[in-house]
């Protein structure tokens, strides 16, 4: 091909990717409902980069010396921050999500380990500290110390292996013991999972 027509085609195409650019963002063709799913490559490509990035931003951080993220006792005091920050959104042993907590792309269930299994501690802590872009998942770094996010860590690490029915034990040792639980009782009267 002659350089000429080279330069040609290549305006051409450049000239196409700005009119289709252009018409995605300005047009209001495309549509951002959370009810409407992207279609299957895209869906891939967000969730691997989402991936990658959690991987590449944890590598730096360590658990530190004083935290086991397996201790049930450190656990259950952030029962009261999982059930009023995570619950509606990811469910909880025995519970449901909020029923009108319809999101794209939709909270995992952190009682599986199939889902909380295939991150490290760093990498679950790194998610809790900084939420996910543009998900609904929010981070709670600017707000709370690392102590506490580890025991949010600790909790979430636990979850899976934790019952429904040792759920109902930890809320009512929290509600006996813990702090900050005036608004348990309505959030813990909302739909038993069936
Ligand atoms: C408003 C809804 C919402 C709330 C509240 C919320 N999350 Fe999330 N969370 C999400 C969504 C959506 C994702 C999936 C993001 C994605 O796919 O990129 C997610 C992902 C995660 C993940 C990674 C799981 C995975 O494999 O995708 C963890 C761990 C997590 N959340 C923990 C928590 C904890 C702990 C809290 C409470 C401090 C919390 N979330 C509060 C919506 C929420």
């Amino acid at each position: 091909m002659k350089k000429k027509s080279l330069i040609t085609l290549t305006a051409i195409i450049v000239t196409l990717l700005i009119v289709v650019f252009l018409t995605v963002v300005f047009s209001g063709i495309y549509n951002v409902g959370a009810t409407d799913k992207h279609i299957a490559p895209v869906e891939w490509v967000f969730r691997k980069m989402m991936e990658s990035s959690v991987r590449n931003h944890a590598k730096y951080i360590n658990v530190p010396d004083t935290i086991d993220l397996g201790d049930k006792k450190l656990a259950r005091k952030f029962y009261g921050a999982y059930t009023k920050a995570c619950q509606a959104c990811h469910g909880a042993p025995g519970r449901e999500p909020d029923e009108w907590m319809y999101i794209y792309p939709a909270a995992p269930d952190l009682t599986s380990e199939a889902v909380v299994g295939k991150w490290t501690d760093t990498e679950l802590f790194w998610i809790i500290k900084n939420g996910i872009k543009d998900t609904g998942m929010p981070g709670l770094g600017p707000t709370h110390e690392d102590g506490p996010m580890w025991g949010v860590t600790a909790f979430v690490r636990q979850l899976p292996n934790t019952s429904p029915q040792e759920y109902l034990i930890m809320e009512k040792w929290f509600k006996e013991n813990g702090e900050g639980n005036a608004e348990l009782d309505e959030y813990q009267s909302r739909k038993l999972k069936k």
